[in-house]
């Protein structure tokens, strides 16, 4: 667990760190070998995206005056999909600060944040286009998928583990979402109660 200080920011009403979160965007991908934002203009238009009025975006900055104070560690975004359950869309901390707890520190933020504005779940997709789970190893059926997905095991640091430690639990699966073999794995968690687990 990390000590640092940190302080939330509102990244709708702020622009001053969207700059930094195109990069930490473009940089936490790139280290993931993924191309979803290859270049600095796709994720700046993503970070524009997610500060659209009405969606929630925040970010994680640290305030400790010992080391680089002022930098955005992460960010998260929550985009309306259904009345009351919204899309967690991205989720992302700078590939030197993941791995310290400041993903779930993070994201308890904008679930309270998401409790604050009326909502009762969140929803979202993480995808195994990189063979890390088990769910990529076979091609998956209305028979298999159900038994599949009970005994889904990370292969390779997939990041749906984390959500599940942090009480996500997997509603779905899309096969083939993004190839064969390539599914995009749904997960969901009710915000009722005080920590919403
Ligand atoms: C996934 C991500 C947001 C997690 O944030 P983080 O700060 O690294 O995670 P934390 O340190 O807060 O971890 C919280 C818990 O989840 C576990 N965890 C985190 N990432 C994990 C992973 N990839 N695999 C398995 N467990 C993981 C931690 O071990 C910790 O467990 P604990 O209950 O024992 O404390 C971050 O690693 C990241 O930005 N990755 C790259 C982008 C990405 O994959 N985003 C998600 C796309 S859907």
């Amino acid at each position: 667990m990390n000590s640092l200080d940190t302080r939330v920011v509102d990244l709708v009403e702020s622009g001053e760190y969207a700059e930094q979160a195109a990069r930490l965007l473009m940089e936490a991908f790139k280290a993931l070998d993924k191309d979803a934002w290859p270049d600095l203009p796709s994720a700046r238009e993503e970070v524009a995206e997610c500060r659209s009025e009405g969606f929630l975006c925040l970010g994680l900055v640290n305030i400790d005056a010992q080391e680089c104070p002022g930098e955005l560690l992460g960010w998260a975004g929550l985009r309306p999909m259904y009345d009351k359950t919204w899309e967690l869309h991205p989720m992302v901390m700078a590939p030197r600060w993941q791995a310290q707890g400041l993903g779930r520190k993070l994201l308890a933020a904008i679930e309270e944040a998401g409790r604050q504005r009326g909502l009762l779940g969140i929803v979202l997709g993480t995808d195994d286009e990189t063979g890390s789970t088990s769910l990529s190893q076979q091609p998956l059926n209305g028979q298999n998928l159900a038994a599949e997905i009970c005994n889904i095991k990370n292969l390779r640091n997939h990041p749906f583990e984390f959500y599940q430690r942090c009480g996500y639990s997997i509603i779905g699966v899309i096969p083939d979402a993004n190839g064969p073999c390539k599914p995009d794995i749904w997960m969901w968690k009710s915000l009722a109660g005080s920590n919403g687990i």
